[in-house]
């Protein structure tokens, strides 16, 4: 039985390549995708989504606008790191199949209230909006999400936004306080863990022998998503965070982490989106997250490789096929 999944999202170009993961893996239902805003407008990342679908030749996929601003202050967004598309890199045609009427907050509450409590896995790859705000509407359906993965926060790696917050959790610190005060079963993939999974030439070149467009597609958004962080870092590659999130679905193996109590400073300008993570046990307070710190980075990208490949082949019949 696939495992059904919600997948909130903000492309990025690092969100796209875990969507194509998620559409390549038949281990899991995507039930719908819902755009967020983050790091770039909601106008442009419900636009986005639609273009990853068409690309996986995924136009049945359910799409939905979330919503456009956090839960207090102004949207800040990520230009300078995806670009003003959110998706540079590489230039794919405008969509057409079709956004959906209903706000992405009311669809995450209908699903959970009608699938079957415990067996909707929330996968959020951008800013926590959308999921808090479906918590704080319908306090209920916390009980029947059966487990969030979340890439967000950080704690021996820092911040990325500032020197103490990771992006997604800064842009709404309140919603992710919602989120982590849930109660539901979270599993986190902070920067301590995305930071070890760098977009190498090796693992590039990979992906580019996958060959044709698709690859074409793929690697265009690699080359143009790494190469801020490796001008900040220094590193080889850039950190490729959120195909973490469903690579972890399909092979948990792969990572490795403590169950902490995480908390979202929300307060303090100098620290605000901080997630306070108690690694060592200091505190007495509830262990809400499963802090993952350590993945196995070959084996990460040869799971990635190995199945975008396979949608990319997939696809190249499709297109043989249709001519
Ligand atoms: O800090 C990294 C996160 O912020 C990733 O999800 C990236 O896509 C941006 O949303
Ligand atoms: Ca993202």
């Amino acid at each position: 039985m696939a495992e059904k999944i919600i997948i909130d999202t903000d492309p990025g170009q690092d969100d796209a390549l875990a969507i194509l993961l998620a559409l390549a893996s038949p281990e899991l239902d995507v039930l719908g995708i819902v755009a967020a805003a983050g790091n770039v407008p909601l106008s442009l990342t419900n636009v986005n989504i639609r273009k990853i679908c068409e690309l996986a030749g995924r136009p049945d996929i359910k799409v939905f606008a979330g919503c456009s601003q956090p839960m207090d202050g102004a949207l800040v967004t990520a230009e300078h790191v995806h670009g003003a598309t959110g998706l540079d890199g590489a230039d794919l045609p405008e969509p057409t199949m079709p956004l959906q009427d209903q706000h992405g907050v009311d669809f995450i509450i209908e699903t959970l209230r009608n699938e079957q409590a415990g067996t909707v896995t929330i996968c959020t790859l951008g800013p926590l909006t959308n999921l808090g705000k479906a918590l704080a509407k319908e306090p209920e359906i916390a009980g029947r999400i059966r487990q969030i993965v979340l890439m967000g926060g950080g704690c021996f790696e820092g911040g990325n936004i500032t020197p103490a917050a990771e992006f997604n959790i800064y842009v709404d610190p309140q919603a992710a306080a919602v989120v982590f005060g849930s109660g539901v079963p979270i599993v986190m993939m902070p920067l301590d863990v995305t930071h070890k999974t760098l977009t190498t030439r090796a693992r590039v070149e990979a992906i580019r022998r996958i060959g044709g467009h698709f690859s074409e597609v793929l690697v265009g958004w690699l080359d143009y998503f790494e190469r801020f962080d490796v001008a900040k870092y220094g590193s080889e590659g850039g950190p490729l965070h959120d195909p973490n999130v469903i690579a972890y679905l399909l092979k948990p193996e792969l990572y490795s982490g403590r169950l902490c109590n995480v908390e979202i400073e929300t307060e303090s300008e100098l620290t605000k989106g901080m997630t306070v993570t108690d690694w060592w046990g200091v505190s007495g307070r509830p262990k809400n997250a499963m802090f993952m710190r350590d993945v196995d980075a070959d084996g990460f990208y040869a799971l990635l490789t190995e199945r975008v490949a396979a949608l990319a082949g997939r696809q190249a019949g499709a297109r043989a096929e249709a001519t």
